[in-house]
């Protein structure tokens, strides 16, 4: 090592590189929001991209459930970009490091690193001392040693009792947005894509899963009684599609292409709600080209999982909240299919651009629904979903509802609201008004086709969209438009909003409800779909005398139904009215179902009282070791006092 290159001197050559190339990552210290952002530079992650990336991710992992740890080791074959180049910066978080070394064949040779200093959202930075390169091209290979902690924030380790089995205990990982770091030392930046292997040693009787292809020789015995599973992934992905299961799981094939991984117990019930999986994969490739990733399977995730779905490729991983015995909830599997096409073919560059993933899958979701299912199944979804914005943006600051936003400073987990769902599939729909859907489907082919396995930002797709569909009709969307969709809060006026009436009947049927015109027998429910309950419960009125409440859950039920959604919206009219009966079911509920979007809500509504905040505070003692580690974040900001 060059002695008299101090960390801290080399830290300062990097910051200054990073300053002077316009694109890439930031410098460590420039997280807030002082200064313009600027487009395309990821302020979530400490990695020197401009000096070196990564390109190959080779895993070495031993599952330990006892100390619910992963431990191994990592080889990142990274490339020198510039002769200067003598720090590789990583992104870690809760790690332990044990060594870093260089290997070439069977030599290796002990480099010096050490772990910067932390902070809250982003972990702490791995930096280690580069030997001299005589050539920049030659690709090397740094081997990192190391074991994660228990909390890891993107690992969720269960007991068996916390799965449907209850015998074997189940992991899971959830790397996006910036969790990968809590479980390898990588480059966790979405800009930078990488080809990955793995060596996956897990106990006898479970099996390990990843977002990635089998190896032919997986499943070996060894020697210590483990088994293990060999994986490849030879597209190049961003980090945060990087994703590991290991648990008592079995497989049933849907076609020959796609199927579903699950634990035994609830295999057939996921089997027979996702029938229709190698029909979404079909309607897609029509619509927006071919699938890529070869395989497309699912699997069903204990109901702690945070999200309803994460689309890691070949392999999204499935809340079993969506599994309501009618199907009725499978257009999170069209959303969670369709970023095979937006997200993870083309990609945020930043979270900053997040909505280039999910506003673009939203749309692609619907035409799918649609295609399937309808086009008035779409437009419910469309107007839930409006609803759900409007909801949303009440309460958000007017930056915030802009399409490209600043997260600097932020976790872009919290930073995540419908604007960049629902506000992003406006814009797509807005742009198909105005060019039709012919040359719109034509315009996202060759935009997927053109970009395909690239990550971008909102300006590299503002100036493709320029060019290749604005140009086509030039007086057809104007400048001011675009930037009122990107640049600016709120719904333009212009936005092409989902046909008022599809709920109509719905909105009747409350009114007369509520008048007394008809009793609640008399509610024409028997034909209702699971849309049309959620705008029936979710259009109520603040206040309900308790004799309604009395009626509407004598009649039907609805503290037990078997679908988390309408069981989500009847809890929240409950909490309003402090409507005790409900509370045994809904403090199973809270006890059981991890995923965010269902059970965050509920806690907001709770604290909104004295007596709901204890009950809130009692139920989430008992829940809290049992949610995902994203969950549990978002709950305590909610539920702990602040100080
Ligand atoms: N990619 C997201 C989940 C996500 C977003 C994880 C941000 C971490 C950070 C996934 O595709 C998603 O959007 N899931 C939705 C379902 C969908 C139907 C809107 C969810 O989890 O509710
Ligand atoms: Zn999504």
């Amino acid at each position: 090592m060059r002695p008299w290159f101090g960390a801290t001197v080399l830290v300062s050559i990097a910051g200054l590189l990073s300053t002077l190339v316009c694109a890439g990552v930031a410098r460590a210290d420039e997280t807030m929001a002082s200064d313009a952002i600027r487009p395309g530079v990821d302020y979530h992650s400490f990695a020197n991209v401009a000096d070196f990336r990564v390109r190959h991710v080779a895993l070495d992992l031993t599952v330990d459930f006892r100390e619910r740890r992963l431990a191994g080791s990592v080889d990142l074959t990274v490339e020198r970009r510039t002769q200067q180049a003598h720090q590789l910066v990583l992104d870690t978080r809760d790690l332990d490091i044990r060594s870093v070394e260089i290997v070439k064949g069977d030599a290796a040779q002990k480099l010096e690193y050490r772990l910067g200093s932390g902070r809250e959202i982003l972990g702490q930075p791995l930096q280690i001392e580069m030997p001299a390169a005589p050539r920049t091209d030659d690709p090397v290979v740094v081997r990192i040693a190391y074991r994660t902690q228990p909390q890891a924030s993107g690992l969720q380790w269960l007991t068996p009792e916390q799965t449907a089995g209850k015998k074997h205990p189940y992991l899971f990982s959830q790397s996006q947005a910036i969790h990968a770091r809590s479980w390898i030392p990588l480059q966790d930046t979405p800009q930078v894509r990488v080809t990955y292997s793995a060596a996956i040693h897990v106990p006898e009787g479970l099996r390990a899963v990843m977002s990635a292809a089998h190896e032919p020789t997986s499943a070996k015995r060894d020697a210590d009684g483990l088994t293990t599973y060999r994986f490849s992934m030879t597209d190049a992905i961003p980090s945060y599609l990087i994703a590991i299961a290991v648990g008592d799981l079995s497989f049933h094939a849907i076609s020959a292409r796609t199927g579903v991984y699950a634990e035994p117990s609830v295999l057939g019930a996921a089997a027979k709600e996702f029938v229709d999986l190698e029909r979404m994969v079909a309607t897609c490739e029509k619509l927006f080209g071919p699938y890529r990733w070869g395989r497309y399977d699912l699997l069903i995730l204990p109901p702690s999982a945070p999200f309803g779905g994460m689309e890691n490729p070949r392999l999204s991983f499935i809340t079993p909240t969506v599994i309501a015995g009618d199907r009725s909830l499978v257009a999170v599997i069209a959303h969670e299919l369709a970023h095979s096409w937006s997200g993870n073919l083309v990609t945020n560059a930043t979270w900053r651009d997040f909505w280039l993933n999910e506003g673009f899958t939203v749309y692609l979701e619907r035409r799918i629904v649609e295609a399937l299912y309808g086009t008035r199944r779409e437009q419910m979804e469309d107007v839930l979903g409006l609803e759900s914005l409007k909801r949303d943006m009440a309460d958000l600051p007017a930056a915030d509802q802009h399409l490209a936003i600043d997260l600097r400073g932020r976790d872009p987990d919290e930073g995540t609201t419908e604007v960049a769902y629902e506000k992003g599939k406006l814009f797509l729909q807005f742009l198909e008004s105005r060019f039709g859907r012919v040359t719109l489907d034509a315009f996202l082919r060759g935009y997927f086709d053109h970009f395909a396995f690239q990550s971008i930002d909102t300006e590299q797709f503002l100036d493709y969209l320029r060019a290749n569909l604005l140009s086509k009709k030039p007086n057809a969307v104007s400048e001011e438009q675009i930037h009122a969709f990107v640049y600016e809060p709120g719904l333009p006026g212009f936005a092409v909003m989902p046909p008022a009436d599809v709920f109509t009947p719905i909105d009747r049927a409350r009114s007369r409800w509520l008048a007394g015109v008809i009793t609640t027998a008399q509610l024409p429910t028997k034909k209702w779909s699971t849309q049309e309950w959620l705008h029936f419960l979710d259009g109520m009125p603040a206040e309900l005398p308790r004799a309604r409440l009395d009626a509407l859950e004598q009649t039907f039920a609805l503290s037990n139904s078997k679908n988390a959604e309408i069981a989500h919206s009847w809890f929240r009219i409950a909490i309003r009215n402090d409507y005790t009966p409900a509370y045994p079911s809904l403090t199973g509920y809270l006890t059981t179902i991890g995923r965010r979007k269902l059970v965050r809500p509920l806690y907001e509504d709770l604290m909104k009282t004295p007596r709901g905040a204890e009950l809130a505070r009692s139920i989430y003692a008992k829940a809290r070791a049992g949610y995902h580690p994203i969950t549990q974040a978002s709950i305590d900001a909610i539920v702990t006092p602040q100080r």
